[in-house]
């Protein structure tokens, strides 16, 4: 078992100086290394003419010093005698055109000569490696769907897309009716004539893009099964792994993550372009590392931990003294058993010289190295108490891909977004200091008290039946706007809204409105609390109910004073509808109902804005994580009930004193 790690590629510095990174490596505490992931062109310079022994040198220098290690395979980089040779390999994105080789992952996955490649390499990889005790593990390819989010287009996908609709569909006209073809004369004769969603004069029919994405990410599973296959039968015993990349979306998780011993994913905090926050949101951060604990409910490890600025052509800030620690103590609280920081070195060439590792570019010790030892000292002897332990969560939230793809291809509003949207719920949550599962439509609900499953857009009989009896067992069940609007082929069912879910909700829709050139508010009105009006955005559901209680209003309009937030006794359990996005407090004032009506307690009452308190659970006691995001020193109330594992000092009697990005861990009985 190891706890701490680091990416390395010892192909980028001289053999004379890897002893001395094993060192600094080991000193600071490391005890696995992940590497080789880029590295086929070094692996294989020409067809079939293997040299491994680069590697078998690097891994003996780091095993001298008791450093374990996995390897990647280096299948997102394809190296440039392979193009040459197959140029037919290389992908084609959504606009139609080839894109070439010079960057990574300049490859197609449907390929059959471009996986006859890939097999080669995986088998002589894994049969190399198959009797050297130091690789531990194997990481497959490294970020699949990454480079690829529109790729790719070409014949062989074609191909492989219409064999897949054949097997989904088995009849032409099963696929025709399924998908309404008969709008603007669709309708196919043979598979043959399906096409992938190039360009049109204008848009492709929703069903055909909502298969597409099912399929490409499909492709995407069946890529690394080719791979995994293979590493189980020339090098058993050993783990493997995938690193994700939090919410992406172009490959369901849940579904990747089948063939998988455990998931792995890179937490990069810091962000250098301008499409997104200079610093990701904590409670961004704290969601990503949820859904990853719910993928495949365990615990994971962080593959790539921010270690340093990042940066390609533009740089994002300097992580401030404390940040690594702070995200490293948050990446463990929400389930992380290990923590491999990316990269060791900062590199002196190629697309990431500005990416920046532990080390800076000269190899001297320096901020970064220092703090990153601090923080593997003080968590390496207790990190044995958190192994296998979740979070103890009595509200659960929905992840669907399936959902998220519905509405990528239709978002009804400019602005909507699917995560945007169910980070309203998890923000609340989280404010409240109330740990969460993410967890898929598969999963079982009956262990939570809450479940909240937004935007379930697409609907099943199962699912419908699902839903319906958490609620009649005694579940407090939330949905939301968009509920029941179509089947899962992407076509609107012809009932009034929310459909067959209507007497577990208690309501009917019999009319909505798009928040586009219109404006609407919310004003909250339960026993406990009176807030807003306060503006909603995007959508909203014009709600009729039957038996619901109406807890929160629309304030504008011809539909003032409607409901707006309802809740409805259902048997034994309690089902609570919200028919828009709900603004900040509205939502604050929703999430505190519910969790009281199911007897949710939060972890501490209250705590400064910027403080996250989140826990994992043991199986004797509790271990509360007390995480100052805040670039500024804050003091809270310490619950006698808390006794101090990590940060003794920072308690002065009743209070806890946090210095800007300050943690501290207690143990709660
Ligand atoms: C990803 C990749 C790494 C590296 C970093 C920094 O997470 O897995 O190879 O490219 O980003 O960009
Ligand atoms: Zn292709």
């Amino acid at each position: 078992m190891v706890s701490f790690g680091v990416d390395y590629y010892p192909e980028h510095w001289p053999r004379g100086r890897w002893p001395i990174d094993a060192r600094m490596m080991r000193e600071a505490g490391i005890e696995v290394v992940r590497m080789g992931e880029f590295s086929w062109a070094k692996m294989e310079p020409a067809e079939g003419e293997f040299d491994f022994a680069w590697l078998d040198g690097a891994i003996a220098v780091l095993s001298k010093e008791g450093i374990k290690v996995v390897l990647g395979t280096p299948t997102a980089t394809p190296p440039a005698w392979i193009i040459e040779r197959n140029p037919e390999i290389l992908p084609l994105d959504d606009s139609g055109m080839v894109r070439g080789f010079g960057g990574r992952h300049h490859d197609c996955q449907s390929s059959e000569t471009y996986r006859n490649h890939v097999r080669r390499i995986v088998r002589a990889m894994a049969r190399h490696f198959r009797d050297n005790p130091d690789v531990i593990g194997w990481q497959t390819d490294n970020e699949l769907g990454n480079s690829h989010r529109n790729l790719c287009m070409c014949d062989s996908c074609k191909k492989a897309f219409r064999h897949w609709l054949k097997r989904r569909y088995g009849t032409i006209e099963a696929l025709n009716e399924a998908w309404g073809t008969v709008f603007w004369s669709q309708t196919y004769s043979t598979f043959e004539q399906i096409p992938v969603p190039l360009p049109t004069p204008n848009s492709h029919n929703p069903s055909l893009l909502l298969d597409w994405k099912r399929f490409c990410s499909d492709l995407i599973v069946d890529f690394q099964k080719l791979q995994i296959d293979i590493l189980k039968e020339e090098c058993p015993g050993r783990v493997i792994t995938h690193n994700y990349m939090g919410f992406f979306d172009k490959t369901n998780y849940f579904d990747l993550a089948r063939d998988l011993d455990f998931i792995s994913h890179n937490q990069y905090p810091l962000h250098f372009r301008k499409d997104r926050l200079p610093v990701a949101p904590p409670e961004r951060l704290a969601a990503i590392l949820d859904l990853m604990r719910g993928i495949k409910r365990k615990p994971f490890w962080i593959m790539e931990q921010q270690g340093g600025a990042s940066g390609w052509e533009t740089l994002s800030s300097t992580p401030r003294p404390g940040q690594l620690r702070l995200w490293t103590y948050q990446s463990i609280a929400h389930g992380a058993d290990t923590v491999v920081y990316f990269r060791w070195r900062t590199c002196l060439y190629g697309t990431e010289q500005y990416w920046h590792g532990i080390l800076p570019h000269s190899g001297e010790p320096g901020r970064r190295y220092h703090e990153i030892k601090k923080t593997i000292g003080e968590l390496a002897p207790v990190m044995e108490r958190f192994r296998d332990c979740g979070q103890g969560a009595e509200v659960a939230m929905v992840f669907s891909y399936e959902q998220e793809w519905a509405f990528q291809v239709q978002p009804h509003h400019f602005d909507f977004d699917y995560i945007t949207h169910l980070m309203t719920y998890y923000a609340a949550l989280y404010r409240t200091h109330v740990p969460v599962d993410m967890i898929s439509d598969a999963d079982d609900f009956s262990k939570y008290k809450v479940v909240i499953a937004p935007l379930m857009f697409l609907m099943t009989p199962e699912l419908e039946t699902k839903l319906r009896n958490y609620a009649a067992r005694g579940g407090h069940l939330v949905l939301t706007m968009r509920t029941g609007v179509k089947n899962w082929t992407n076509i609107v069912v012809p009932h009034t809204l929310p459909g067959p879910l209507a007497d577990v909700v208690g309501l009917k829709i019999h009319d909505y409105d798009c928040l586009w050139g219109v404006s609407q508010a919310v004003r909250w009105q339960d026993e406990r609390c009176v807030t807003g009006p306060e503006p909603c955005a995007k959508w909203c559901d014009l709600i009729t109910p039957s038996s619901a209680r109406p807890l929160a209003y629309y304030t504008m309009d011809y539909y003032k004073d409607t409901p707006a937030v309802t809740e409805n006794a259902y048997e034994k359990g309690m089902a609570y509808y919200a028919g828009t996005e709900l603004p900040p407090t509205v939502m604050k004032a929703f999430i505190s109902h519910v969790l009281a009506g199911a007897g949710v307690e939060p972890i501490i009452e209250a705590a400064p804005e910027g403080v996250e308190v989140t826990r994992r659970r043991g199986t004797k006691e509790d271990y509360v994580f007390v995480l100052n995001h805040n670039g500024t020193a804050v003091d809270l109330v310490f619950p006698a009930r808390w006794q101090v594992l990590i940060g003794r000092e920072l308690v002065r009697t009743d209070v806890l004193h946090l210095e800007p990005y300050e943690v501290v861990v207690c143990i709660s009985e």
